[in-house]
């Protein structure tokens, strides 16, 4: 490594790991019976992910990065960030997209990367020294997104926010809020700007194909989050009793995704001694994937107190890269 490199922790895999399990008895206890769509990306669940984004079904990484690299040196020349905040980069695998322009427009003096896995962001500030020698300064963070946004260091020069790969759709409209509000308040100047990757809504089938591939990925990682439980909790559930499903709902415009019971299950809960049933077809909720319109995502970060909204989309408008300042 040439440039320097910094690491703030606000919370290790062990403390994640003791306050999963209280969450995840909070939710299997609850009406209806819901798992925080986290659990998904336990051990295996990160590299099933990566493989849902190779996916020919799963449309939104693929025209997410061909925006990023049509339009991020336009971003770049419109905002001259000096620092890039990246919530969520995981190992960085897109943050180049944004870094390498950065680097060549002269501006770019700090990539802050904050993420809930410390190896992962480890291993995406090596691969970004690696790629682009040039990199003065990387300072980490490491933290959930809805807990330790304050941890990131104040700004020092020009700042632009990127929250990539529908991430955003994963939040209630109420946690959305609260989150923009959040973000709104790391920007010091009002040259600062946000970089959201939103997916929009489309015709249902398109959108439901892409959480029902025909091989059955997608299972995989919503069967996933029953292994975190079982490992989590030290308990055995069987995970052949659940099917996985996932529709679009139209009401919200959300993608739900659901563990249903095939027959009646029922399990103890180690620390309290408590019996969980769940009947045959029921489900437990796994994860929300909210679908967006231009209008509503606009009104959603006007609403936040951004007021200048830029939009990048394709032309079908499958997908788009929001440019947002105060
Ligand atoms: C990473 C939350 C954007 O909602 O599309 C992929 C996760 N779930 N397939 C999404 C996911 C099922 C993904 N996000």
């Amino acid at each position: 490594m040439t440039g320097t490199f910094a690491v703030t922790v606000r919370t290790s895999a062990d403390e994640e790991r003791a306050s999963a399990a209280e969450e995840i008895v909070r939710g299997l206890t609850a009406e209806p019976k819901t798992l925080s769509p986290k659990f998904l990306y336990h051990e295996d669940g990160s590299e099933l992910f990566d493989e849902i984004t190779r996916l020919e079904e799963y449309y939104p990484t693929r025209i997410e990065r061909s925006l990023l690299e049509c339009f991020g040196a336009e971003i770049i020349d419109d905002v001259r960030p000096q620092e890039i905040v990246e919530l969520g980069p995981g190992n960085s695998a897109k943050s180049g997209t944004l870094i390498g322009p950065a680097l060549r427009a002269g501006t770019l003096k700090r990539y802050i990367p904050f993420d809930i896995s410390e190896p992962a962001v480890r291993e995406g500030a090596q691969a970004l020294f690696d790629a682009y020698p040039d990199l003065g300064e990387v300072v980490a963070v490491v933290g959930d997104f809805e807990r330790h946004l304050s941890a990131i260091p104040r700004p020092e020069g020009t700042r632009l926010i990127a929250f990539l790969g529908s991430t955003i759709g994963n939040l209630h409209p109420d946690e959305r809020k609260r989150f923009l509000a959040e973000v709104r308040g790391l920007m010091a100047r009002s040259e600062d700007a946000l970089l959201l990757g939103a997916d929009l809504i489309k015709e249902t089938s398109i959108i439901e194909a892409a959480y029902n591939d025909a091989r059955g990925i997608t299972a995989l990682f919503n069967l996933n989050s029953l292994k975190a439980v079982n490992d989590l909790l030290g308990i055995d559930i069987d995970i052949d009793l659940f099917r996985h499903r996932a529709f679009f709902n139209a009401e919200h415009s959300r993608i739900e995704m659901h563990l249903e019971a095939q027959t009646d299950v029922a399990f103890t809960l180690p620390a309290s001694g408590n019996t969980v049933r769940i009947r045959a077809g029921e489900t437990i909720w796994t994860e929300s994937s909210y679908k967006f319109t231009k209008d509503g995502l606009g009104e959603a970060l006007n609403e936040t107190g951004f007021r200048n909204v830029r939009w990048f989309t394709d032309p079908e408008e499958m997908f788009a890269l929001v440019l947002a300042r105060p």
